[in-house]
């Protein structure tokens, strides 16, 4: 019995979608990268992720460094913290809305550099923002897709969360069900020095 119910966990989580493109997203209108980019973000809400998987207390901060705006995505697993640093930009084809390419490397430390494509579908800068990445594989004809939110708090307020709920109720390609809300509990972000 634990070895199936750990089989079709293994297969949900990494679940891929079968169909001829990614879902067709409309990202934020009139994006401000300076206001977004800059700071601390806690994830609050994910889908089941294959990188970080049980890891909590994720923490993204970005920061301006010359032409650059690094990120350093921080998350706690097994009582360690792990880190993953990188680049972020605006996407060529971003016109003023918000899509992002984050430059990072995946897997081990050492790990070659994937650019990934973000979406910001939604972000009000003081609170909230709710990103979308979909990679699409033409040789499967299916795809991977992600989506997370964060917040400048360690909680989203009730206010937050209810436009965060709204969103994610009216998008045609969301799925509540599919998000995993955090815990924010000290315990769980505690780490063996
Ligand atoms: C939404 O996600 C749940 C949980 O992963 C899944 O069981 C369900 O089939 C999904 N619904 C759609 C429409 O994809």
């Amino acid at each position: 019995m634990y070895r199936i119910a750990l089989l079709s966990l293994v297969v949900s989580v990494f679940a891929r979608i079968i169909s001829d493109s990614c879902p067709k997203v409309t990202n934020v209108e009139d994006f401000n990268f300076d206001a977004y980019g800059d700071g601390v973000w806690f994830e609050v809400a994910r889908y089941p992720d294959a990188v970080v998987k049980d890891g909590k207390c994720g923490i993204l901060t970005y920061k301006q460094d010359g032409d650059v705006k690094k990120i350093k995505y921080t998350f706690v697993s097994n009582k360690k913290l792990m880190t993953i640093e990188g680049n972020a930009k605006l996407a060529n084809d971003a016109g003023t809305t918000g899509k992002l390419i984050h430059s990072l490397p995946y897997g081990d430390i050492k790990g070659t550099v994937i650019d990934s494509e973000l979406n910001i579908l939604a972000i009000d800068y003081d609170n909230f923002f709710i990103c979308y990445y979909c990679q699409f594989d033409e040789a499967q004809k299916n795809y991977r897709e992600s989506a997370w939110v964060l917040s400048r708090s360690k909680t989203l307020s009730e206010e937050a969360k209810a436009v965060v709920d709204k969103y994610v109720k009216d998008s045609k390609f969301l799925n509540d069900s599919k998000f995993v809300w955090l815990p924010a509990n000290d315990e769980d972000c505690w780490v063996e020095a």
